[in-house]
């Protein structure tokens, strides 16, 4: 059975996954209409694998006896100002995700939950990936800079990008 303090910070995080899913989905749609093809499908993607993120919580959470709460979520930004406002912004929501999850492995070792501080160790491994895989694409844009033609080979290129990370990470 899972104690409250596990199963509210294990819900919390589910509300997290779930609103990435949604930001990213919102990016997506947005690329798509600025007629970013590559960069919608790696994000069309990207919100894909954060709905998975949710459900292995959920699961996990109704598993161990407790109950997962499936959260309301706020909409998410509507406009970018330019791609590298866009990737910037994921990049910073990664961070922050990475730290939410250190911090529920943090409760699980201080409640002593080695159940849940196992399962976790997955979220912790994902984030390593999903913060490098963020980076390495703001690299390559501050490379590019205001350059049309990068621009247009990013956008080609980045649907691939997103085809590797996926083999790698299932
Ligand atoms: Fe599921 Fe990108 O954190």
């Amino acid at each position: 059975m899972l104690k409250e303090t596990i199963q509210a910070a294990l819900n919390n995080q589910i509300q997290t996954e779930a609103f990435s899913s949604q930001i990213y989905l919102a990016m997506a749609s947005w690329a798509e209409t600025e007629g970013l093809g590559g960069t919608a499908q790696f994000l069309y993607k990207h919100s894909d694998e954060e709905r998975m993120h949710m459900l292995k919580l959920v699961q996990y959470v109704n598993e161990r006896g407790g109950k997962a709460l499936i959260p309301q979520l706020n909409q998410p930004a509507k406009e970018y100002k330019s791609l590298t406002n866009l990737f910037q912004t994921l990049l910073d929501h990664e961070v922050m995700v990475s730290n939410e999850i250190n911090n529920l492995v943090d409760i699980c070792l201080s409640e002593k939950d080695y159940t849940t501080h196992n399962f976790m160790q997955w979220y912790v491994a994902e984030q390593i990936e999903e913060e490098a895989l963020a980076r390495t694409i703001m690299d390559k844009l501050n490379m590019i800079g205001e350059d049309k033609g990068g621009l247009y080979l990013f956008d080609r290129d980045i649907e691939s990008i997103s085809i590797v990370n996926n083999l790698d990470s299932k």
